[in-house]
């Protein structure tokens, strides 16, 4: 293990000059600013709670500002009106730029968030630059059609021209969450300028650096101003201004589903459009022709990676009674194996949660599962060191009627469970409110076809877990949300469909 300081000895340049800067500042229009009340965000480093930075405390007259600034970018067509060519021109110069640099993005993401950096170099950063190049590609890819109308009350021998045109929604706001801060950001950001929006970007309060630095970016790259703007921020004082905003055409959130409601509330008195992509509760099911060795290091990743805080994080594990204990007890050995340390260090494969807030509620949690009877097989609480650790914890219950096994944790831990038939695990599968992904591990392809149809989830998985892919929609049926990230069905709800009837 190496000391903190010897770590950041070793930053990139880059990530120094940013982090000397103290106090960062929002981007409107083309001006990096201050909050207008003038209060900042302390910005602290999950692995050893320091203060790493300062960001402007943005509130509803910042958030008017930048929607003001978007408005204008949109309706005098700069961005919207601009060749399609163009836009695909500056999303790929954009994505060349992240690349450039990839390290200083994924320093900065693992000081602010705590997750490894080699991980993020390769995962939040290399996956943002494949999905801005993805989404470029759709910008001269949009497409209408042409119809072939009857109008049955009209006389025969009138004749029309049918057809519809796609437009762009208008101005979007992008409000992201504290997991993958820069990629959830592109999940956002492409599809809408691909298709001609102009973006207000709120990044969490917790890690709001690599959206600051992608700022940079997207003005070095050559983007008009006012086409994206970034105001940071806590969910009150400029989440709740920015949605509720009336020059807002559409709102896209990721997040808890509780504050997705509320956002869908208030889009909804709007008419804005509106993309939720919510909280999971996701299965793994194991059944028994599995290899129980691919399936315990499958269900390590599934659970463990990025330390839990992924929406369709494996959390609940069904393993067929054949092989649980096997597969539990190769789980185990994993999850102590898992070395925990400074997202810095090269060494590090589990980093600390992002905040105190966020560390707490995920023990608080492993307190309930004790309280509630499940049996802990490895992990179980804080690991014995400053910073937001957590250890890599494996619960077991015979039961699924637990709070741990109903609601979301988000955190590195898991609740395995014995099933005995098909039919009983694919009824447990779907008996949560939240709908995301679902894995199954078999080679039985009769019966994993038979048992996709049956799960109530947007993504389900086969022999793995957590695999997305900028071309593959994502999203969840029930209380994980509402639309879709990613794929043409992205880009798709950042466009309105005009229909034009002419009469030749
Ligand atoms: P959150 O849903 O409160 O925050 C996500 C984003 O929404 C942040 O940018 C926040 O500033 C903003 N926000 C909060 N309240 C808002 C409001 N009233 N109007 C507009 N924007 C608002 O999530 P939080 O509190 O950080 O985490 C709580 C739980 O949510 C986690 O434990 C986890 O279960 C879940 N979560 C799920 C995520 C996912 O990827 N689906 C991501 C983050 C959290
Ligand atoms: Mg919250």
């Amino acid at each position: 293990m190496q000391a903190p300081n010897e770590l950041f000895a070793r930053l990139a340049e880059g990530t120094r000059d940013f982090l000397a800067q103290a106090r960062h500042r929002m981007l409107i229009g083309q001006d990096w600013t201050e909050a207008a009340e003038g209060g900042w965000l302390e910005v602290v480093n999950p692995a050893d709670e320091s203060i790493i930075a300062r960001v402007p405390a943005g509130g509803a007259a910042d958030v008017d500002r930048a929607v003001r600034a978007a408005r204008a970018a949109f309706d005098d067509g700069r961005w919207s009106r601009l060749r399609p060519s163009e836009r695909q021109r500056l999303l790929l110069r954009l994505a060349d730029l992240i690349e450039r640099d990839a390290q200083v993005l994924a320093e900065i993401e693992s000081i602010d968030n705590g997750k490894a950096a080699q991980i993020a170099r390769v995962v939040d950063v290399g996956v943002t630059v494949e999905f801005f190049r993805y989404m470029a590609g759709w910008a001269t890819k949009i497409e209408g059609s042409t119809n072939e109308v009857s109008v049955p009350f009209m006389p025969r021998e009138s004749e029309f021209f049918a057809c519809t045109k796609k437009e762009p929604v208008g101005v979007v706001a992008a409000v992201v969450p504290w997991n993958f801060p820069l990629l959830v950001a592109a999940w956002k950001l492409g599809p809408a300028l691909a298709a001609g929006c102009t973006v207000v970007l709120k990044p969490a309060e917790q890690t709001p650096l690599s959206a600051l630095y992608l700022g940079r970016l997207i003005e070095e790259a050559g983007f008009p101003p006012g086409v994206v703007n970034i105001v940071t921020g806590d969910g009150p004082s400029a989440g709740a201004p920015l949605v509720a905003h009336p020059g807002i055409d559409k709102v896209s959130f990721t997040g808890s589903t509780e504050v997705g409601k509320l956002i869908g509330k208030v889009a909804m008195d709007n008419m804005t459009r509106v993309t939720l992509e919510l909280g999971g509760k996701s299965p793994m099911i194991v059944l028994d022709d599995a290899d129980p060795t691919l399936a315990a290091a499958g269900a390590a990743q599934a659970i463990f990676f990025n330390h839990g805080q992924v929406c369709c994080a494996g959390s609940r594990l069904y393993v067929h009674k054949k092989h649980f204990d096997r597969v539990v007890a190769d789980l185990a050995v994993h999850a102590d194996a898992l070395r925990i340390g400074h997202g810095l260090d090269p060494e590090t494969q589990l980093g600390p949660l992002v905040s105190r807030e966020q560390a707490e509620r995920v023990c608080g949690y492993i307190d309930i599962g004790r309280q509630e009877g499940a049996r802990v097989a490895a992990g179980g609480g804080r690991a014995d060191r400053p910073g937001y650790f957590v250890r890599p914890t494996v619960f077991t219950s015979e039961t699924d009627a637990l709070r741990i096994v109903q609601e979301e944790i988000f955190g590195p831990v898991v609740v395995a469970m014995p099933y005995d038939d098909i039919d009983e695990v694919a009824r447990r599968a779907n008996d949560t409110p939240y709908g995301l992904g679902a894995s199954i591990w078999s080679n039985d392809l009769s019966r994993v076809h038979r048992l996709i149809p049956r799960l109530k989830a947007g993504t389900v998985w086969v022999n793995c877990h957590n695999v997305l892919d900028a071309a593959m929609p994502f999203g969840g049926y029930k209380l994980s949300g509402f639309g879709r990230d990613m794929g043409r069905q992205s880009l798709e709800s950042y466009l309105e469909t005009k229909s034009v009837i002419m009469a030749l």
